[in-house]
């Protein structure tokens, strides 16, 4: 069968206002944590992606009645945390997030399960979970090559450990968190460096207690370490969530504006968890107009509004502990430092290596194919930006960020850009395209009645000078 492909040509100047699917790491947490705790949990502005249809499917093969009543809302009955032997392997998809997670929660259960994979899944590795939850008692077994999937769990009781992370990983710090709710005693987990607390918030959110503590900076910065404790074996309290917009989702049209010289545009109710709102520092820093509003905090994530007016962008350096924050966003980032002025230094981002794709080939792949010039390095890359792109036909690679961050370069580039195989956008942005066309219909006044942010990149007026024209 023919592949879907996305054209797309420059864009003109973009003036609208949009909204973005619910978050793909927060919807795959609020149905584990509805599907752990001791009621009925109604989660809306779920995210219908394939991922966390993914973690949606595995839980009822372990038994969970899980209903989806109307788009975007999933009804869970939470089990307490027993659930029933899966009677065949359970298909992750391409979903690291659902293996990973699922593997801390698989690891207490009294049966074994069998956890696969897309093929990108089945080449991504294991270790680092596997690593601590044998730590805690688990029999726990990667059948790849180099500790890969299948992931083979034969769960039974579990001891609380204190692990330290070797890299920053939401991912494992959930693992070992989700284990450690079957433990007894305290659970700890250290990161290097924050990465991003969902778990910890929604833990929180359903009543579970924790302490969470960072290390205070160290004179001249550097990375900070973090540290979770938490006391095994409470009671998770059912209750309903609503899942904020995707930060990583609107990062795609964060650049899209921000490097559109005239372009303005206001996202709506989108997710601006601390930890995962790094891409508005970066372009901040590479001289984007952009402001945040927090409107509403009440269910542990703090949401609100972004707006942004395009400008020039100039390069910048994305290193060290800023690296976990902006994980997912390196390739829409890469692309902004493409299209800007001087050289960006992106480093200490090894793990690009092995996402959905080895990001760090793909990028510098598909940027040279549109004329930019980057240096690979083994954790990173450099971009000379400033040269004028061009379309290009260019491979996903079967990576639904890679898709999505070059459909927008296509958006700044000569001629017509093709992304092949674009299957995977559903992944983490089913409507991507709609929103595209919508984007591009653009000029459309943003409307009256939105709680403009005023003074939005303007100075303030200086007496006998004209303020900034915005
Ligand atoms: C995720 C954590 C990140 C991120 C992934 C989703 C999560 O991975 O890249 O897309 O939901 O916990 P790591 O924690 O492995 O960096």
């Amino acid at each position: 069968m023919k592949k879907p492909t996305l054209r797309v040509k420059r864009a003109p100047v973009l003036e609208t206002e949009i909204t973005v699917p619910g978050d793909k790491s927060i919807s795959h947490r609020a149905i584990m944590f509805a599907a752990l705790s001791n009621g009925v949990c109604k989660i809306t502005n779920f995210l219908e992606g394939e991922d966390c249809l993914s973690t949606a499917a595995a839980f009822r093969q372990l038994g969970v009645t899980i209903e989806h009543p109307e788009p975007g809302t999933m009804v869970v009955y939470g089990t307490r945390g027993q659930f029933t032997a899966p009677d065949q392997p359970i298909d992750c998809g391409n979903s690291g997030t659902t293996m990973r997670l699922m593997s801390g929660i698989l690891a207490a259960q009294p049966f074994t399960t069998t956890l696969i994979g897309d093929a990108s899944l089945m080449s991504r590795p294991m270790r680092r979970v596997v690593e601590p939850l044998t730590q805690m008692g688990a029999r726990i077994r990667t059948e790849g090559a180099n500790g890969t999937p299948p992931l083979v769990i034969e769960g039974g009781p579990l001891k609380a450990i204190t692990y330290k992370t070797p890299v920053a990983s939401a991912q494992v710090k959930s693992a070992i968190l989700l284990a450690g709710l079957y433990a007894g005693g305290v659970t700890t987990v250290v990161e290097p460096a924050a990465s991003r607390n969902h778990t910890e918030r929604m833990l929180e959110y359903f009543l579970v207690k924790l302490r969470c503590q960072q290390a205070k900076p160290m004179v001249g910065g550097g990375p900070r370490e973090s540290r979770i404790s938490m006391l095994g074996r409470q009671q998770i309290e059912s209750r309903d969530f609503s899942v904020p917009g995707d930060i990583s989702s609107a990062a795609f049209w964060l650049v899209a504006a921000a490097a559109q010289p005239g372009s303005r545009l206001l996202i709506k109710n989108v997710g601006l968890n601390p930890t995962r709102t790094g891409v508005i520092g970066v372009l901040i820093r590479m001289g984007a107009r952009i402001r945040e509003v927090v409107e509403v905090v009440d269910q542990g994530e703090p949401c609100g509004i972004i707006d942004i007016k395009g400008s020039r962008l100039r390069g910048t350096i994305i290193e060290g502990a800023e690296i976990p924050n902006v994980i997912d966003e390196i390739p829409i980032l890469a692309v902004a430092a493409a299209l800007a002025e001087g050289e960006t230094i992106i480093r200490d981002a090894r793990e690009l290596r092995v996402k959905e794709s080895d990001r760090i080939a793909a990028i510098a792949a598909n940027l040279r194919a549109m004329g930019a010039e980057v240096e690979e390095f083994d954790d990173g890359m450099k971009i000379i930006g400033g040269r004028k792109l061009k379309g290009a036909k260019l491979p996903s690679q079967g990576d639904h960020r890679i898709a999505m961050a070059f459909a927008i370069a296509g958006l700044h580039a000569s001629g017509e850009t093709v992304i092949e195989d674009t299957d995977c956008v559903q992944t983490s942005y089913p409507g991507f395209e709609k929103t595209l066309a919508k984007v591009l219909k653009g000029n459309r006044l943003l409307q009256r009645n939105t709680p403009v942010i005023s003074n939005l990149g303007t100075r303030p007026a200086r007496r006998g000078k004209k303020s900034a024209k915005s």
